[in-house]
């Protein structure tokens, strides 16, 4: 199995070496919690890089409620088993002191695209991403980064700071992985009940409805009310937003003029649920 990894200097040992070598190193940074989402993305950098980093950090700064920080899964022997069929080439566990060292006091943050859906009602949350993941990206110089699409406003903060901040990667977007009736896989799943967990799958069927009715012509406005009332319908209490944006600058839309993303947060049995999906456009 793979090493796993405290200590920055020895994660740079590792990284010197492979880079001399001539390497492309691949990262694949995580929360931990593993499941087949994850692990596509690890697939993915196993095809697009010749050394593979995958990184488990509970990263403290991007939890705006310290109740989800301390009930956030900790899982490191399973997921370790979990990625044994991979051979990943090192796991990177840093202790807190070597991501967050005494006196640390910079913080990376990301305006424009941060703003609004879940910037707007995770207060702090990119800032905390954007740190966490810049920290991550030069301590394992990495050629090219993994993230996934289900988390499409995070995954263009990184784009917009790799570039804003000329950090020499290559970020990857992964599709997707869902549950076979439409869920999208998240660590937060397993907090559903029975009953929830039959729910669920309401909120891609409402997404994915609306996308169609607004590609065959349905108005915007009248689309998103319908999809709001079937997620509500479908069992979910609260939907926090549900909108239509640009899919490279997250603009807000009101009509299917460029590429365009429908992203979704609603609350399910306590639990908060996010998922987003393309638009076919002209
Ligand atoms: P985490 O929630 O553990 O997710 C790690 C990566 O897996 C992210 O890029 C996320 O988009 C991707 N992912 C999660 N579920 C997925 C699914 N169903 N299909 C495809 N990809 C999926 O996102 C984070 O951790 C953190 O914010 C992090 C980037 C590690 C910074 O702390």
């Amino acid at each position: 199995t793979a090493p796993i990894i405290r200590r920055l200097a020895d994660l740079r040992n590792l990284t010197a070496r492979w880079r001399a070598e001539g390497a492309r190193i691949g990262v694949v940074p995580t929360m931990g919690a593993l499941h087949v989402g994850h692990l596509s993305l690890v697939e993915a950098a196993k095809t697009g890089a010749d050394r593979v980093i995958v990184t488990i950090f509970v990263n403290p700064k991007q939890f705006n409620n310290p109740d989800d920080l301390a009930n956030y899964p900790r899982t490191e022997e399973s997921d370790a088993a979990k990625l044994a069929p991979f051979a990943v080439d090192a796991i990177y566990v840093p202790d807190p002191d070597q991501v967050y060292p005494d006196g640390f006091a910079t913080t990376v943050s990301v305006s424009g695209v941060s703003e609004g859906l879940c910037g707007a009602h995770r207060p702090g949350h990119f800032d905390g991403v954007a740190t966490v993941v810049t920290k991550l990206l030069l301590q394992t110089q990495a050629d090219r980064a993994y993230f996934g699409e289900k988390d499409f406003q995070q995954l263009m903060v990184v784009r917009r700071l790799v570039s804003d901040l000329d950090i020499p990667v290559e970020i990857v977007g992964c599709p997707t992985v869902r549950e076979p009736d439409g869920l999208a896989l998240s660590s937060r799943n397993v907090r559903l009940s029975d009953v929830a967990r039959s729910k669920a799958p309401a909120l891609y069927a409402s997404l994915t409805e609306a996308a169609g009715a607004i590609a065959d012509g349905t108005p915007v406005a009248r689309a998103l009310a319908a999809a709001r009332a079937a997620v509500l319908a479908g069992g979910y209490s609260d939907v926090e937003y549900l909108e239509l944006r640009s899919s490279t600058t997250l603009a807000p839309l009101d009509a299917p003029t460029e590429p365009a993303r429908l992203l979704v947060a609603a609350h399910l049995d306590g639990v908060r649920l996010i998922d987003n999906v393309a638009l076919c456009t002209i």
